[in-house]
């Protein structure tokens, strides 16, 4: 096969908060990925960065008193122990708030409008006049106009599950100010999506065999039949962003520079020199970034999780192509990572830490095998499991891959290989078939097979008995028998190479050959070939170490020092407070609510001879489990509201900060021992 040159990126980050444990699953996947492709002899160019902009980060800056650059600049400074600790090896680390992205950002605009693509409308939105800033729709809240329950999002109800507008709802406030927002219109900025032209682009685009995953391009076409409606691209001061040319206090919106980001931290990998040292070509040294973006040779390949298909099966690909740019080859979508079966939960402390599994002396090879064993090319969630983390690692990499050398050294004189018998075995089939897996981001079939490989070489050696051989006095036969599992050995470590970058680095230094890659995988070492001590490549893994992985934090996790940051609610007398009838209760029986994600269905004892059924939007911070049994405190004089799931009776305080998703999440109440159901709170 010809050199591929490819360019290769995985989503960029917000930098509003350190890595977890989805963000190295991504980044191990384009990391096995990409080092496939240099075992390949081709060129890859792979680099990521963080995603500084928009009004969360703009906010949370300001809650932690630093000005956005010294917010983002400090996250920025912890992404290298992760990386570096999971052998995630990108060329180059930029960030969306530099001087390239500026560049970069502001060129395809003006490309854009030259073009005719950008179009310009004035719009009303919310504004919150205290703190003198349009409003994004997750810093408005209200009551539901559909079933009227209070707090409700800005674009859907938590409750009911309707989707409106913001200015639908009633009441709505501010989450930042409390302030009652206002109406106010602004001229803003749209990408013309809904242009025919782009239309039959995108269609064409998306639906071009190899670009995205079969139900990715279904996807997309779904997309389509529900109508494109042009994008708004622009934001008003104040906003941490990058400032629209000719255009004073407008901002590109977050998502139009971000992946544009893709292509500033290319340029800086360029500008810094860096470029060539991964480029083999010798004659192609000389290229500039923007020959090399512009080459037709070069494969532009994205990886990303399914939350973000959107924005780079169309707003990203149309961007490109109507600014005269070239499109991605490529766009590879993940599913999510989930913890026994569950989604991760910052707030409860679940999910895997990344760091805490380092500090504990986890081995990350362990974590990247496991990873790569569960995912495939389709767009599913990878679990974690703990029982069969454990039982993969030891089972597969330790008791058969590792095991053949450590058994097969022992009957090697002075480790020097004899002319084998490797009948039966078929190392180019597998290096040839493994390679083509991966490729195909399958790397959980590779890697069942290269383990089908390995039990074979197991099954052969114990057939063989070198060990009674040796006491037979055929210690020659013996040799020959390991010499030719040393080969498979050699063979098995390159497959596994891609996944096990230092293990198989250890190996090499063993088996004393060449750094191994898919053209000299198959190729014997040879008779004579000596090779090295063999030293333990890797433990097992001691199940406690997950036990200890998963004990949550001895305490919580600091909060940022302003609190919540919700104004106090308007004086009231104790009349009003008396209207309140709360109410001990029991939480005798409590169930998740199918079609919901985020309810969780109570049944109550409320001292009243039966039981009451209360729905409380708690589902993200609580199983059924935790809750049953417990008392809590039940507002029970609420007049009954019918829901899509039923009636609720009742309202469970809970306790959070004014954004109920933000850290460390919610609490439900729960008076201290003693207290029977029935009894009145005041
Ligand atoms: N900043 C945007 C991406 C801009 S790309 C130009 C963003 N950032 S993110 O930090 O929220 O997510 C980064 C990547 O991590 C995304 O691809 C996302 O899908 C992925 N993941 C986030 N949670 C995940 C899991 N639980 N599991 C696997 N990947 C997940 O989106
Ligand atoms: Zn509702």
């Amino acid at each position: 096969m010809p050199q591929r040159k490819l360019f290769v990126t995985t989503a960029l980050p917000y930098a509003n908060g350190k890595f977890h444990i989805g963000h190295i699953m991504e980044y191990i996947q384009a990391d096995i990925w990409v080092r496939v492709q240099r075992m390949q002899g081709h060129m890859v160019h792979f680099v990521g960065a963080d995603d500084a902009h928009g009004a969360p980060i703009m906010i949370a800056a300001e809650k932690a008193g630093k000005t956005p650059q010294q917010f983002v600049a400090d996250i920025a400074a912890g992404r290298r122990e992760y990386l570096e600790g999971f052998h995630i090896r990108f060329d180059n680390w930029h960030s969306t708030d530099s001087g390239e992205n500026t560049e970069l950002a502001q060129g395809i605009y003006r490309q854009l409008k030259a073009n005719g693509m950008i179009a310009t409308r004035v719009i009303e939105q919310f504004y919150d006049p205290v703190k003198g800033m349009f409003l994004p729709d997750r810093y408005i809240k209200g009551e539901c106009p559909t079933c009227h329950a209070k707090d409700q999002y800005g674009d859907s109800c938590e409750v009911c599950s309707s989707v409106y507008a913001p200015t639908d709802l009633i009441q709505p406030y501010s989450t930042l100010t409390g302030a009652a927002p206002e109406l106010r219109s602004s001229e803003h900025f749209f990408f013309r999506l809904s242009d025919p032209q782009v239309l039959a682009f995108l269609k064409d685009w998306t639906q071009t065999p190899g670009r995205l995953q079969p139900e990715m391009a279904k996807k997309a076409s779904e997309w389509f039949d529900a109508g494109m409606a042009d994008w708004d691209i622009s934001r008003e001061a104040p906003y941490f962003g990058i400032e629209i040319p000719d255009a004073p206090g407008k901002y590109f919106y977050v998502w139009l520079d971000a992946p544009i980001g893709y292509l500033a931290s290319l340029k800086n990998h360029f500008d810094k020199g860096q470029a060539r040292a991964h480029w083999h070509a010798p004659s192609r040294t000389d290229a500039s970034f923007e020959q090399f973006v512009a080459d037709p040779q070069v494969e532009q390949v994205h990886f990303i999780g399914k939350d973000i298909v959107y924005f780079h099966t169309l707003f990203w690909p149309a961007l490109l192509q109507f600014s005269g740019r070239k499109t991605p080859s490529q766009v590879n979508v993940h599913g999510f990572i989930t913890v026994s079966g569950e989604k991760m939960s910052k707030s409860r402390g679940t999910g895997i830490d990344p760091l805490k599994y380092l500090s504990l002396g986890m081995n990350p090879e362990w974590l990247r095998y496991y990873i790569a064993a569960k995912l495939n090319g389709r767009v599913e969630d990878v679990d974690f499991n703990p029982d069969d983390f454990v039982a993969r690692v030891n089972a597969d990499l330790v008791g058969k891959y590792v095991n053949i050398a450590s058994r097969a050294a022992k009957f090697i004189p002075e480790g020097r290989l004899v002319a084998g018998d490797t009948t039966g075995a078929q190392p180019q089939r597998l290096v040839d078939s493994v390679a083509q897996l991966y490729e195909a981001r399958e790397y959980g079939k590779a890697l069942r097979e290269i383990m089908a490989y390995a039990d074979e070489v197991n099954l052969r050696f114990d057939a063989a008995a070198p060990w009674k051989l040796a006491k037979e006095g055929r210690g020659d036969d013996a040799a020959a028998v390991c010499s030719a599992c040393i080969e498979d050995f050699k063979v098995l470590t390159a497959c596994l190479k891609p996944v096990l970058p230092t293990l198989a680095a250890q190996a090499e230094a063993f088996l004393r050959c060449e750094p191994l890659d898919f053209s000299n995988a198959a190729t014997p070492l040879g008779a004579d070939h000596a090779i090295g001590q063999y030293k333990h490549l890797m433990q097992r893994v001691d199940p406690k170490l997950l036990d200890a992985l998963f004990e949550p934090p001895a305490e919580a996790a600091p909060v940022a020092q302003v609190p919540g940051g919700e104004p106090l609610a308007p004086t009231i007398g104790i009349d009003d407070f008396s209207k309140i009838d709360l109410r001990i209760a029991k939480i005798v029986a409590c169930e998740p609510v199918e079609g919901s994600t985020k309810l969780l269905r109570l049944t109550l004892d409320v001292g009243e001879g039966r039981t009451r059924n209360v729905f409380s939007g708690i589902a993200s911070a609580y199983k059924p489990e935790d809750l049953q049994g417990k008392l809590t405190v039940v507002v029970a004089n609420l007049a009954p509201r019918k829901m899509k799931f039923g009636v609720s009776e009742g309202m469970v305080l809970a306790a959070s900060h004014a954004d109920e998703k933000a850290q460390p999440g919610i609490f439900v109440l729960e008076p201290t021992v003693g207290a029977q159901p029935g009894m009145r709170v005041r």
